[in-house]
């Protein structure tokens, strides 16, 4: 089988060799065309983000609080709270409170790293956000309600099952989405401290560049010294990658594949029948050219730290969104994957054949997060969120007694 594939590969580079027969090259020509095409056409209609007061997010910001123009009422912001559909948070004089708990507290201090920054411009306000991975809105709630998450489902996309998956705990199994309360969700960036984007991106910046053993390797790998074997390493959170796994097993020169244990993980059955591959890091993706994001249970945090590999990506689905994701466009910034990934065997065929396209879209899409997705950036999308949102309460708020007051963490460098 092997030695087959090895010698179609030899065939067909032979081919590539040879002086083009004329009919032969106006077809594979006419072939690509379709995907040269649709590339000229995003970037003519691309317009870049200007990297002002990460004015690329607004859009975001006033779509997401849409639903709340009419207001939030003390009575309404009552019953989020009641609900524990996430982690009550007070901003009072310039002071930030938190009710104890934290399903997540490693979340939560990333959360808490954001507002912390910027506290001293915010007004009075309070929030709910969900720091779980899946958003909190059940299917009761009626009209759209403020709750903070890290992701959303596109709502303009009718939802697949996504609460099939035995990784979702029975309440969230209890809490279904759905569509029509979609929109309260209000995007976070999902930068938690365990959150490997901390380490190797977020932490260097807050310690002003001295943590140099956690250095991002894509300058380690650049383009030319990829490995062109697609790539992908990851637990089965989501059965939509299943294909390229079995992709992987049947054509392993195209694409290496293979399925990681994660914590529900009990037997072959969840790493489709194979023993479990071991972890990769991230940074260790960076040696591959091409790299797959799936969604995961929600959205996948992973997306960001591929673009910082200088690889191509090739992103599968749009179902779900974190904020940043309207301005990433395809073709522009990453190769669109249909979810049942009935594509993607031309599409690798296609950057293949056309290496600096495909040079060209990852050299976009990475520095479309090194110039809009820097801490700043973050942290300036959050103060213009939480911003935008206090106007909407339409009551004073009052200090809940027991609240943690949360003060900033010192930092190493402040030592
Ligand atoms: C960006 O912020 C600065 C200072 O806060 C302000 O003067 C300027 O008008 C802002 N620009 C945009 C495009 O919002
Ligand atoms: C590229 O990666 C594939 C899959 O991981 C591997 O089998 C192959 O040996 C690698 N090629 C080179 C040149 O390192
Ligand atoms: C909130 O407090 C301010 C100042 O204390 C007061 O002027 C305002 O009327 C209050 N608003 C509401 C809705 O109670």
């Amino acid at each position: 089988m092997e030695r087959w594939v090895r010698s179609q590969l030899r065939l067909w580079l032979l081919l590539l060799l040879l002086p083009p027969v004329p009919g032969c090259q106006k077809e594979s020509g006419s072939k690509w065309k379709v995907f040269i095409d649709q590339i000229n056409r995003a970037l003519e209609i691309y317009e870049p983000c200007s990297s002002q007061n990460c004015s690329c997010y607004h859009g975001v910001i006033e779509e997401d609080l849409t639903p709340f123009r009419g207001g939030i009422s003390r009575r309404m912001m009552a019953e989020v709270v009641r609900r524990k559909l996430g982690t009550h948070y007070q901003i009072i004089k310039n002071r930030l409170y938190r009710e104890n708990d934290c399903m997540f507290p490693s979340r939560c201090s990333g959360v808490e790293h954001f507002i912390l920054e910027v506290i001293g411009r915010l007004p009075d306000m309070e929030m709910v956000i969900n720091v779980r991975d899946y958003p909190q809105v059940p299917k009761w709630m009626e009209p759209a309600i403020p709750v903070f998450s890290f992701s959303k489902p596109h709502f303009s996309k009718v939802l697949g099952p996504v609460i099939s998956h035995e990784a979702l705990s029975e309440e969230q199994i209890e809490a279904p989405i759905h569509q029509s309360t979609m929109i309260s969700c209000i995007l976070l960036g999902h930068f938690g401290k365990e959150d490997p984007l901390f380490g190797q991106y977020i932490l260097p910046v807050l310690d002003g560049g001295t943590s140099s053993e956690k250095t991002w390797s894509a300058a380690q790998w650049p383009w030319k010294k990829k490995n062109s074997t697609a790539y992908f390493r990851g637990s089965r959170t989501s059965p939509e990658r299943d294909p390229l796994i079995l992709l992987s097993r049947k054509s392993p020169k195209l694409v290496d594949a293979e399925y990681t244990k994660n914590q529900a993980w009990k037997s072959m059955k969840d790493t489709l029948g194979k023993p479990a591959a071991k972890d990769v890091h991230l940074v260790d993706h960076c040696k591959y050219k091409y790299l797959f994001n799936f969604r995961g249970v929600a959205a996948s945090f992973r997306l960001k730290h591929l673009f910082l590999c200088g690889s191509l990506v090739f992103h599968v689905g749009d179902e779900w969104l974190e904020f940043f994701y309207p301005q990433l466009k395809p073709w522009v910034h990453y190769i669109p994957v249909k979810t049942d990934l009935s594509n993607v065997q031309e599409l690798l065929q296609f950057v293949k054949a056309n290496d600096d396209v495909a040079q060209e879209i990852a050299e976009r899409g990475s520095q479309f997060i090194l110039n809009h997705l820097q801490m700043d950036d973050i942290t300036c999308y959050w103060e213009n969120l939480l911003t935008e949102y206090s106007k909407f309460l339409s009551y004073n708020v009052t200090r809940r007694k027991g609240y943690d007051h949360i003060i900033p963490k010192i930092l190493k460098t402040e030592l």
